[in-house]
């Protein structure tokens, strides 16, 4: 089969490798349809490197048919439409009877000091070939694929792997007063989408924080109070003037590790990338190498007593962080992958009754497997308003 393949910093490649098959009686194997491309896949891309083997299979938003199972998957049969979530969970450890199911018992990886494993994520989470890729091996699949109905275009189900999930839980973690004030950090289809959640369930003012023009526009047509990052030399400020000077309930950072405004760890990370493999990673897991701009703009724009509610990914160990301000503060500090199954009860009704987040034209761009290098490129550099990207194997 073709599979978009890692190689190499900013080099992806479309291989032929050998098919998926059934090998646990808990597997199964989906031909898949759509496969999204993610903020996250953009850290494999560049600074995350180091925890990278070349020949890994990237992807984890897929969706598809399910070809064939092993005996003890009974809710799937071969020609059921699955998407699945990116994490791989059991359904019934401690954890996932939590549903916490991203840090589930029976795939956390205990080697490297990590929660649940992930497709295509690295070797730091299990070094699951990934779902951008004709077929795809679906490890515990009694429990993780989510059956959606025939009829609508995959766009309408695709999201639930990950984007509709993550938005979700950063939107439920920020719990914002309704009458409050939530501001989202970066308007990627991550931050993009917590805007929609969180205006859908009726919170009364949501301001979107970017920098790339098209990503503000989309927001702002869809009722976010817009401020773009460059043009202003203090948002916290800015938020503080739109909030009776006090700051927002709560903020959301949908940005992560490589923020723009950093510039000494955008160095450090630079770097890292350059060094031996076997020192970046020493480097990358013991010193803190995130930039750290989005965050530490959320600690100044939230209110004393707000919450912030972290989705973007970060991966240092060591991150200096302002304890100070967070206690006097008295800041509420959430985070974490998104559990999926946790969420799909809550999000479904909104993707079979209509459209109300609008999943059906979120994407951009759609392009062929074939065309991943392509893809990934013009996504890292936001090139040809490339917001949203769908490869179709
Ligand atoms: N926790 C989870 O389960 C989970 C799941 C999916 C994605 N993520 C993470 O969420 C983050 C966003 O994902 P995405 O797909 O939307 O990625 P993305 O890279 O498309 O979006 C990030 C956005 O942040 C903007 N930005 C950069 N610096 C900024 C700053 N200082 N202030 C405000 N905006 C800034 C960028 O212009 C960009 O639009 C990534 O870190 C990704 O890894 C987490
Ligand atoms: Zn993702
Ligand atoms: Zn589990």
């Amino acid at each position: 089969m073709k599979a978009a393949v890692w190689h190499g910093r900013r080099d992806v490649r479309v291989d032929e490798v050998p098919d998926p098959v059934v090998r646990e009686p808990t597997d199964a194997v989906v031909r898949v349809t759509s496969s999204g491309l993610c903020g996250s896949d953009l850290h494999l891309y560049d600074v995350l490197t180091p925890f990278m083997t070349e020949g890994d299979i990237l992807g984890h938003e897929p969706m598809g048919i399910v070809e064939e199972v092993g005996s003890e998957v009974e809710h799937l049969s071969p020609g059921d439409r699955v998407v699945m979530p990116f994490q791989i969970a059991c359904g019934t450890c401690y954890m996932c009877s939590q549903d916490l199911q991203t840090q589930c018992e029976t795939t956390q990886n205990r080697k490297t000091g990590m929660g649940g494993s992930l497709f295509g994520y690295t070797k730091l989470y299990g070094a699951v070939p990934g779902g951008q890729a004709q077929y795809l091996r679906v490890p515990q699949a009694h429990y993780g694929p989510i059956k959606v109905p025939d009829g609508p275009p995959d766009d309408r189900f695709l999201y639930l792997s990950d984007v509709l999930p993550t938005a979700w839980q950063a939107v439920a973690y920020a719990d914002t007063p309704r009458s409050g004030t939530l501001v989202v950090l970066g308007l990627g289809p991550i931050g993009d989408m917590c805007c929609r959640i969180a205006l859908h369930q009726g919170v009364e003012q949501v301001i979107g924080v970017d920098l790339v023009p098209e990503r503000l526009e989309r927001a702002r047509a869809r009722g976010v109070d817009v401020l773009d990052f460059s043009e202003h030399g203090d948002v916290a400020d800015v938020i503080r003037d739109k909030t009776d000077g006090r700051g927002a309930d709560a903020v959301i950072d949908a940005v992560g590790m490589e923020a723009h405004g950093s510039t000494a760890a955008a160095l450090a990370q630079k770097s890292a990338g350059l060094l031996p493999k076997k020192i970046a990673e020493k480097l990358m897991t013991t010193a803190g190498v995130d930039r750290l701009a989005a965050l530490h703009l959320a600690i100044d724009a939230v209110r004393r007593g707000g919450t912030i509610s972290v989705i973007g990914v970060y991966g240092g160990m060591t991150d200096p962080l302002p304890m100070l301000t967070l206690f006097d503060k008295q800041i509420q500090l959430r985070m974490g992958q998104a559990n999926v199954r946790r969420w799909v009860p809550d999000i479904m009704p909104l993707l079979t009754d209509g459209d109300p987040l609008g999943v059906d034209d979120f994407a951009t761009h759609h392009m062929p497997l074939e065309q991943a290098p392509e893809a990934y490129e013009m996504f890292q550099k936001k090139a040809d308003g490339a917001v949203k990207v769908i490869l179709h194997p």
